[in-house]
């Protein structure tokens, strides 16, 4: 039988890079090969993203590239999956002529099926209420973190949020699947385990909550690391923090997306906590986990924003001191309550906004990382430096990037560094 070969673009969340890892493992099992080579591919997915406008529009940009090769191969089939898949629905493959697939988050199990009937074009956008993929091994393209999703979806509904209408509603893994996969994982060597959901405190299973969960897989013998992302502030509880202390294994790093610092705009948000709120969360976290990196989210120019709200955001960074920070400008997502309000704060205003949260970030994550000069710090190599060869590139269990002068160090070892120096969002270090 003739071996036909994929290829696979991933755009958007860790969600997405797991699932694209899903797909491929779907694929494996059937008679497809990965290639990292578009132009050699039989098949060509895109996994889209759609979390904001612009990275909707990067996916489907590079979607359109790929049109020349299906005029040179009309055999080529050409499948948008992910989240822009499911909001769009069909309307892509009726506008664009060329797409001959699209699958939505909880519909990859179809396209071996599809692909073997050769039943195409084809959309299949149907959301589960149970769909976990708990029996499908990925097939994982990381050499040092796994990525394990534990559950999907997500019942939150944050007014600015498209998730929950792409995704679906929350349903979680069962525990069983879960430390499977991770057994599996650590037989094939990785070191590091990352605990994927949209919401992934809000992990149920029968009896079995986030933080037995967390114990559970910290027991599993073999698991170096362990890291979770990402949680929401409104189900971080004492139990998780308690096992967090208690588990050496268990990294010191939190992403509590804060979105915005103004009690008014969270509320409209329906963050579901006030301000106040999340800076004692984060004292209960410090509490526990001293050591504790916290990094964040932040949304500017969310509909009715204030430059007083916008203040309070920045009052909370001051408080915080965010260890890192994705930023970003508010983008309309249709659909969503959010859409419905007055989007009201211009353009220009958004992006002065957004400047000056990365400003302060800047500073606040200098601030983090200098602390640290001097210290000794266990780090796990995952990559090598692009810009110099002698270099290798590793994390903290504070989730720090940090740059080594490689000695015999390899990808997958563990070493202890002193860190000598901090620029950026990287800490420099030397192996001791
Ligand atoms: N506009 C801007 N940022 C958004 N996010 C989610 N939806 C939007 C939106 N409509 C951000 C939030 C979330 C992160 C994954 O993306 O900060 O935590
Ligand atoms: Fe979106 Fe809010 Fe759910 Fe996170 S918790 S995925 S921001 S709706």
């Amino acid at each position: 039988m003739v071996v036909k070969k994929y290829y696979i673009e991933t755009y958007g969340c860790q969600m997405n890079v797991a699932d694209s890892e899903l797909v491929a493992g779907l694929l494996n099992r059937q008679n497809y090969r990965l290639t990292d080579s578009s132009a050699e591919a039989d098949i060509i997915l895109v996994n889209t993203c759609s979390v904001r406008q612009n990275a909707e529009q990067r996916a489907l940009a590079r979607l359109a590239q790929f049109k020349h090769y299906k005029e040179q191969n009309p055999e080529l089939i050409l499948g948008l999956i992910g989240c822009v898949a499911q909001r769009d629905r069909g309307n892509l493959i009726k506008e664009k002529q060329f797409i001959d697939l699209v699958l939505g988050p909880d519909t990859y199990r179809q396209l071996p099926d599809i692909l073997k009937k050769n039943q195409l074009p084809q959309i299949d956008v149907r959301l589960s209420r149970e769909e976990t993929y708990q029996d499908l091994l990925p097939f994982r393209q990381t050499q040092v973190n796994a990525w394990v999703s534990i559950m999907r979806g997500c019942n939150k509904f944050c007014s600015f949020c498209i998730v929950p209408y792409v995704r679906g509603r929350e349903r979680s893994r069962p525990v069983d699947s879960i430390i499977n996969e991770i057994r599996q994982a650590v037989s094939a060597g990785f070191q590091e385990i990352t605990l994927l959901g949209q919401n992934v405190n809000s992990y149920q299973y029968h009896e079995f909550r986030f933080p037995e969960l967390l114990k559970a897989v910290a027991d599993i013998k073999g698991v170096k690391r362990i890291r979770f992302t990402s949680p929401h502030p409104e189900d971080v509880d004492d139990q998780m923090l308690l096992v967090m202390s208690e588990s050496e294994n268990i990294c010191h790093h939190i992403h509590l997306p804060l979105q915005a610092g103004s009690a008014d705009v969270l509320r409209r948000m329906n963050r579901g906590y006030a301000p106040e709120k999340y800076l004692d969360l984060v004292q209960k976290i410090r509490k526990y986990l001293p050591d504790c990196a916290i990094s964040t989210d932040i949304i500017v120019g969310f509909p009715g924003e204030t430059d007083e709200d916008f203040n309070q955001t920045l009052y909370i960074m001051d408080r915080v001191i965010f260890d890192n920070a994705f930023m970003f400008k508010y983008s309309v997502r249709p659909g969503t309550k959010a859409a419905k309000m007055k989007n009201d704060v211009t353009n220009d205003e958004k992006a002065e906004r957004l400047n000056q949260v990365i400003m302060k970030q800047k500073e606040h994550t200098l601030i983090r990382n200098q602390a640290l000069i001097g210290s000794r710090q266990l780090v796990l190599i995952d990559g090598l430096s692009k810009k110099n060869k002698q270099e290798v590139i590793g994390r903290t269990d504070s989730n720090k990037q940090v740059v080594i002068k490689a000695g015999s160090a390899q990808i997958g070892d563990f070493v202890n560094v002193e860190i000598i120096d901090a620029a950026g969002v990287s800490l420099f270090g030397i192996i001791h």
